[in-house]
């Protein structure tokens, strides 16, 4: 084991102990807060596990009971108090926000029924009261044939990010030499495989470690890169001769420096991401942008949420692609709440192998 790999393990380590010392209750809302701003990586004692009376709804509310919740690389911002994604600004002692799916178990609403599951702006908690404000942008559960844990992945924001993404912003065309990095994480396992419906002629995707490269190569990868065994500028020129049609960058840093230098004619790059910046005290800026002039070439940059108006479309065309065995769905479950600062701590320590979720009440045998 290497000294990197070590320390990893060691550091999550620290989260299991952080989840089994707390006891989930269905009696009451267990909730997860800021306890401090994290400075570079989260650690645990950066949260405060509470537990408070379920909520009544008011006039006009529903009750929901959270099912699974997502995890994104955006809620270590939420903790620091960026504001990041047009949320509100954490203050220490805040619930954290995230996105799940929840179950109305009571309603006050004439339009809006027990029994119905909505994905929004749950917070990291297990009940939570409320008149589905614009701003917590719910949407009705689509597609209740399919798994509900589907709506903190493919059936949600990162489903809604990767799609978004990659045909309203990365204007694919048939025969495209891709490369994806981040491709075994949430975004970028849908990226892979959308990359294919869409007729790419080649795609190659950039991950850590061989079990992820093993990984891409099963999902639909032609040619894989370890960027923490190889040299990715090497790698790139050697496997991109043509150079790159359409690039979908999910870290940024020295990977998108090297995607750069090797664009096709009329390339495309699409930045959903940045998160091997995200801990930097300075972010990181290409030097060699300008090889975009060269070869009439693009980068295009998008927010999921500006997006929101064909949620409804988009989830019907990625729910008929699993439905047709040509978009499979891959998350990466942590089993009770307790473990959500495990979960959020695996994305920046590359645990993660698809879609990181997490389902709030563990399953018991009786549901495997
Ligand atoms: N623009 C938008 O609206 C939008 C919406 C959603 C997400 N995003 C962004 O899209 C990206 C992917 O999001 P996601 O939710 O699907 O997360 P994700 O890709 O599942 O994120 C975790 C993965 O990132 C990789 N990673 C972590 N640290 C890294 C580093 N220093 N260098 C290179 N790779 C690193 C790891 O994979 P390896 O093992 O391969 O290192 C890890 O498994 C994130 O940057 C996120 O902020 C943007």
């Amino acid at each position: 084991m290497t000294a990197a790999i070590h320390d990893r393990v060691r550091y999550l380590e620290g989260f299991t102990a952080l989840a089994e010392a707390h006891a989930f209750r269905e009696d009451v809302n267990c909730q997860w807060r800021v306890a401090k701003r994290p400075v570079g990586h989260i650690t645990p004692d950066d949260f405060m596990w509470t537990e408070e009376p379920i909520p009544e709804p008011g006039a006009g509310e529903v009750l929901l009971k959270t099912h699974v919740l997502g995890v994104a690389p955006v809620m270590r911002f939420y903790m620091q108090g960026t504001g990041a994604a047009g949320e509100r600004v954490l203050e220490p002692g805040d619930v954290i926000h995230g996105r799940g799916v929840g179950e109305v178990i009571a309603s006050n609403r004439d339009d809006i029924s027990i029994g119905e599951f909505w994905q929004g702006q749950m917070g990291w908690q297990s009940y939570k009261a409320t008149s589905l404000t614009p701003q917590e942008k719910f949407f009705p559960m689509p597609h209740r044939d399919l798994p509900l844990e589907l709506g903190a992945g493919v059936l949600g924001m990162t489903g809604l990010s990767a799609h978004a993404g990659w045909f309203a912003c990365g204007d694919p065309k048939k025969g495209d030499q891709v490369l994806i990095s981040g491709a075994a994480g949430g975004v970028g396992s849908i990226v892979v495989q959308l990359a294919r419906i869409a007729g790419a002629k080649r795609v190659v995707g950039i991950a850590g470690g061989p079990k992820k490269c093993a990984f891409l190569k099963e999902l639909g990868c032609d040619d894989v890169i370890d960027y923490r065994d190889e040299d990715v500028p090497q790698a790139i020129a050697r496997l991109f001769p043509d150079g790159i049609d359409l690039y979908f960058d999910n870290v940024g840093g020295e990977t998108l420096t090297a995607a750069l230098d090797h664009l096709a004619m009329r390339a495309r790059i699409v930045l959903c991401g940045s998160i091997s910046e995200y801990t930097l005290d300075n972010p990181f800026g290409p030097t060699n942008y300008t090889n975009l002039r060269k070869v009439d070439g693009r980068i295009n940059g998008f927010f999921v949420y500006n997006h929101l108006d064909r949620f409804e479309a988009v989830m019907d065309e990625m729910a008929g692609w699993i439905r047709e065995g040509r978009l499979k769905p891959i998350q990466d479950v942590e089993e009770g709440m307790a473990f959500m600062p495990r979960a959020l701590a695996n994305l920046y320590f590359s645990a993660n192998v698809g879609v990181q979720c997490c389902r709030v009440r563990q399953r018991t045998k009786a549901d495997l």
